[in-house]
C-alpha cells in the first residue's frame, strides 16, 4: 500500500481525533524535568503534532494555552479539512493543521520545542517510521522533547493473532471498504470466540486469548479498523526503537508510565533481579520489565543526544526536583495505620488538600508548629517525598511542574471567554464525532447541553440568582431508583461551578 492508499483509508473510516493527557505539554515538561532535563516551559512553546488527524489533541491545549503555537500535519484531506473548520468556529489563532505527508517535511518546516505523535508509529510503513523519527531530530529544538507511541513486543504477540484471523477473512475480498472489512472481522472474532468456548478444557487453556478477544471486540469500528486491518502494524520491542532513536540523534529515556521505566515500585526480589539482568542500563531494563509484564503498548519519551549526560537514570531524585513539582492526585490512596503518628497526620493532611493537589512545602508548613526538633522534621519530609516517589511511579499521582493559576466563579466579576463556551457548543454539535473536549492538561471531561446553557450566561459576569433561575426554568429531574426526583438549582449550580472552577473555564474581567 503506497501513501495515497493510506490517505483513503483514513478519509473513509475517519479516526476520532481525542486529547490524550500524555502527550500535554505540562505533562512532557514535567517528565523532563523529573529526569534532570531542562525543557521549554510548558506555556511558551512550539509544538508539532505528526499524524494529528482532526487536530482534537492539540486544539485542547491551543485552547488553553494562547501563548503556545501548535502545529499539526495529516495525510487526510478530510480530517484536516474538518478541523481546520472546526477552529475556525472556535477563532484560534494559534494553531494551524496542514494536509501534509510527513515524507515531505524538512527542516524548512521549522523548529519545535515538543514534537508529539500518537497512535501513528506502528501503523505507517517503515520509511515513514524512519522519517518520524528523524523528524524528532532535524525538527526539535536542542532542550526539545519528543513522544512517540507505538505497539510492542511481546504483549503485541497474542493480539496479532487476532489481526492475522482478521486479515485472513478479508483476504479474499480486497474490493470491500475498511468498515465492511472491520465488521467482516468482528464477527469472525465473535464466531472463533464462541466456538472456543464450546469446549471446556479449550476454554482454560485459552483464557489470555480469549480475553484478547473479547477487549478487541469492545473497541469502536474506527478503531478496530484502524488498529486491526491496516495493512501496517508492526509492533517492536523498547530496546528496537531505543535503538532507533540511538542511530537518530536521539536519546530515549521513559515511557509516560513509569512502571515500565523504573523498577523502584516493584518487589525486592523484582528489583534485584532487574538489576543484575541489567547491570544498571535503562533500555535492558526496560525491557526485561515488559516480558515481565507482557507489555502491548508504549509511549516513549526522547530527547536530543546531546542532553544525555543531563539525564538520571538512577531512580533517585534530587530533592529539589521533588520538592519543587506539584502533585495532583490521580486515584483514591489509603494511608495505612503508621507507628509515627505525624507522618501520618501530614500523609493523610497532604491528601486531603483543596483539588487533590499538594507540594512538598504543604507538608513542611504542617509540621512547623508541631512538637518535633529539626533533624525529626526533616525525616517525616523525607519519608513523605519516598511516599510520593512510589505513588507517582505507580501512577496514583500526577505530577506538574507548572502551575496554572486557578480563578474561582465570583459573582458580577469573573466570567467564561467565548472560545470555551463555542468548544462546548462544537463538541454537543456533530462535530462532536470528530473531536473531543478536553482540559488544560488534555484530561477528557463530559458535557451537556444543560451545562452549555449556563456556560451560555456566563459569557458576561453574572450572579447565582440569575443563574439559579435559569436552572428553574428547565425543571430539572433526575432518576434515583427508579424514580423521577425534582433536583434542587442551587445544589446543581454548586456542581457545575465546581467542574468548571477545576476546568479553569473562570477568568477575571
Ligand atoms: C491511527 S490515526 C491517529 C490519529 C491521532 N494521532 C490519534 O491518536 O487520535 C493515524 C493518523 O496518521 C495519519 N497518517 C498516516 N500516514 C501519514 C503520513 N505519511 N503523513 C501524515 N499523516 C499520516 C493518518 O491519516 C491518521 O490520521
Amino acid at each position: 500500500m503506497n501513501n495515497e492508499e493510506k490517505k483513503e483509508s483514513y478519509d473513509e473510516l475517519v479516526y476520532k481525533a481525542n486529547p490524550f493527557a500524555d502527550t500535554a505539554m505540562m505533562k512532557l515538561e514535567a517528565y523532563a524535568y523529573f529526569y534532570g532535563l531542562n525543557p521549554q516551559k510548558a506555556t511558551k512553546a512550539r509544538v508539532l503534532e505528526l499524524g494529528t488527524s482532526f487536530g482534537g489533541n492539540l486544539i485542547a491545549q491551543a485552547i488553553n494555552f494562547e501563548d503556545n503555537y501548535y502545529v499539526g500535519v495529516d495525510l487526510s484531506h478530510e480530517q484536516i479539512k474538518k478541523g481546520n473548520e472546526i477552529i475556525k468556529k472556535l477563532g484560534l489563532k494559534n494553531i494551524e493543521l496542514h494536509q501534509k505527508d510527513i515524507l515531505t517535511i524538512d527542516e524548512s518546516f521549522g523548529k519545535f520545542d515538543y514534537i508529539i505523535s500518537h497512535g501513528v508509529f506502528s501503523w505507517v510503513p517503515n520509511d515513514v517510521k524512519h522519517k518520524m523519527i528523524e523528524i524528532c531530530n532535524q525538527n526539535l529544538n536542542e532542550n526539545g522533547i519528543a513522544y512517540l507511541s507505538y505497539n510492542t513486543y511481546p504483549g503485541w504477540k497474542e493480539a496479532s493473532k487476532v489481526r492475522d484471523m482478521m486479515m485472513y477473512v478479508n483476504k479474499f475480498y480486497p474490493n470491500l471498504s475498511l468498515l465492511e472489512k472491520t465488521e467482516r472481522g468482528r464477527l469472525v472474532v465473535e464466531i472463533f470466540k464462541e466456538q472456543i468456548e464450546l469446549y471446556p478444557d479449550l476454554k482454560e487453556r485459552s483464557k489470555g486469548y480469549l480475553e484478547w478477544m473479547d477487549s478487541v471486540l469492545k473497541h469502536k469500528n474506527y478503531y478496530l479498523g484502524h488498529e486491526y486491518l491496516e495493512m501496517f502494524n508492526d509492533p517492536l520491542y523498547i530496546h528496537q526503537f531505543a535503538e532507533l532513536a540511538d542511530k537518530n540523534g536521539l536519546k530515549y529515556f521513559t515511557d509516560t508510565n513509569l512502571k515500565l521505566s523504573m523498577a523502584t515500585s516493584y518487589k525486592k526480589e523484582t528489583v534485584e533481579k532487574l538489576q543484575q539482568l541489567s547491570g544498571g542500563d535503562n533500555v535492558i531494563k526496560e525491557q526485561c520489565i515488559d516480558f515481565i509484564l507482557d507489555t502491548k503498548f508504549r509511549k516513549s519519551l526522547m530527547c536530543k543526544k546531546s542532553q544525555t549526560e543531563k539525564l538520571n537514570f538512577s531512580e533517585s531524585i534530587p530533592n529539589t526536583i521533588i520538592d519543587t513539582l506539584y502533585y495532583v492526585i490521580k486515584n483514591k490512596i489509603e494511608i495505612a495505620e503508621l507507628e509515627d503518628k505525624v507522618l501520618e497526620e501530614a500523609l493523610k493532611h497532604l491528601l486531603s488538600k483543596k483539588h487533590g493537589e499538594f507540594q512538598i512545602e504543604d507538608a513542611k508548613k504542617f509540621l512547623e508548629d508541631k512538637d518535633l526538633n529539626q533533624e525529626q522534621k526533616d525525616k517525616i519530609v523525607q519519608e513523605i517525598r519516598g511516599f510520593i516517589l512510589n505513588n507517582v511511579i505507580t501512577g496514583n499521582l500526577n505530577f506538574y511542574l507548572t502551575r496554572i493559576e486557578r480563578v474561582s466563579f465570583v459573582e458580577n466579576e469573573t466570567y467564561v471567554p467565548e472560545k470555551f463556551i463555542k468548544y462546548v457548543e462544537v463538541i454537543l454539535s456533530e462535530d462532536g464525532q470528530y473531536i473531543g473536549i478536553g482540559n488544560f492538561k488534555n484530561e477528557i471531561f463530559p458535557v451537556d447541553t444543560i451545562e452549555l446553557l449556563l456556560l451560555q450566561q456566563l459569557k458576561e459576569p453574572t450572579t447565582k440568582d440569575k443563574l439559579i433561575s435559569e436552572l428553574e426554568k428547565l425543571g430539572l429531574k433526575r432518576m434515583v431508583d427508579g424514580k423521577e426526583e425534582d433536583v434542587d438549582p442551587a445544589e446543581y449550580l454548586e456542581m457545575f461551578l465546581e467542574k468548571y472552577e477545576n476546568l479553569n473555564f473562570f477568568k477575571r474581567k
